[in-house]
């Protein structure tokens, strides 16, 4: 298998980066924080999710953002739907492209959609048939896919048939997410070697949560199965609220320092990145998780 000459970031900052957040991030933060990243060059980026604002309150304001986001470009903002009634909100709104979610172990079902993973592939099929009725494209997650913070361990196997579940149902692209941030650039491998005898490599992406430092080693490991599919999020900021102790997504300028060493493509620029980054830490009164971004920063002050 053969590294990819390009990869197609898929920024999740806007909705897992802070679907966690305690205090409201007003609107006009996020559309701003939006226009930055589509300033940056980035070319999809989620920007929101129309699930029960119940459940999480951070997202209730999702129709206006992505409304005054999809105002200012064509880029490609898709929203994440649970079930036909976030669907029916995501078109109403204008959305383009909706991304639905199922996981991998039958407790994290539960825990972040109130049901088992057969009924949420149920309703993802559901999903799906009146997404594509209407000309919206769809996405997949899979989460909880190299272990699951209540059950451990998560059999590949599982993944795979979930994973073959929801493209034979029309999902473009499927999105494998460790939610918890436990895996291991080997495992990974092992993980996207299983899926990709179900679902072609070229519709496989890979969603990493850092809790353990080890989400650059996995898109590194998943580089090397020719994946070309990343999510990633602003500043290193997320977590969903069904994984405890699950630290954010890796962030897009990690990301992007390895790529661009690697001399792979991907048409975002490191320094208007690093604008969005400080626009949205200071925001949230707090500074970078990036590694790199931390690392480039101090390098341009001591260069001022
Ligand atoms: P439920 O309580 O079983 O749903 O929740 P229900 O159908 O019984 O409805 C209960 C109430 O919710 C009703 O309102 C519905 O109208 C409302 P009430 O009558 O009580 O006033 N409702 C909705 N409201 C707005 N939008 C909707 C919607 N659906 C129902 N779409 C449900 C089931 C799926 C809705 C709930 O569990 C939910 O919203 N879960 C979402 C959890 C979530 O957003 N988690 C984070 C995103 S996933 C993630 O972060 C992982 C990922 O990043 C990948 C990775 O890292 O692994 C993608
Ligand atoms: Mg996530």
């Amino acid at each position: 298998m053969s590294t990819p000459s390009s990869v197609k970031i898929v920024e999740v900052g806007p909705r897992d980066g802070l679907q966690n957040e305690k205090a409201q991030v007003p609107t006009d933060v996020k559309v701003e924080l939006i226009k930055k990243l589509v300033d940056a060059g980035l070319s999809v980026i989620e920007a929101g999710s129309f699930v029960s604002p119940k459940w999480v309150p951070q997202m209730a304001d999702t129709r206006d953002v992505f409304q005054q986001s999809a105002r200012i470009s064509n880029v490609c903002f898709p929203v994440l739907v649970p079930n036909l009634k976030g669907l029916e909100a995501a078109k109403e709104a204008g959305a383009k492209e909706v991304a639905g979610f199922a996981a991998a172990s039958e407790t994290f079902s539960q825990k972040n959609t109130n049901c088992s993973i057969k009924e949420s592939l149920e309703r993802q099929l559901r999903v799906c048939e009146e997404a594509i009725r209407s000309g919206l494209r769809v996405r997949g997650y899979i989460s909880v896919v190299l272990g699951c913070p209540y059950e451990g361990d998560v059999n590949p196997q599982v993944v795979a048939d979930v994973a073959e579940q929801l493209y034979q149902m029309g999902c473009y692209e499927i999105s494998l997410g460790d939610t918890v941030g436990v895996g291991t650039p080997q495992r990974t491998k092992d993980l996207f070697e299983h899926v990709m005898k179900v679902v072609p490599v070229e519709h496989l992406g890979g969603h990493f949560h850092d809790t353990y430092g080890q989400a650059i080693g996995n898109i590194f490991g998943a580089l090397e199965m020719g994946i070309s599919i990343f999510d990633s999020s602003i500043a290193g900021l997320g977590g969903c609220p069904y994984s405890p102790g699950a630290t954010g997504n890796v962030a897009t300028e990690d990301v992007l320092y390895m790529l661009n060493g690697m001399g792979i493509k991907t048409g975002v620029d490191m320094n208007k990145l690093l604008v969005a980054a400080g626009y949205i830490c200071d925001h949230l009164g707090r500074s970078t998780y990036s590694r790199a971004g931390r690392a480039l920063l101090s390098k341009q002050r001591q260069a001022a």
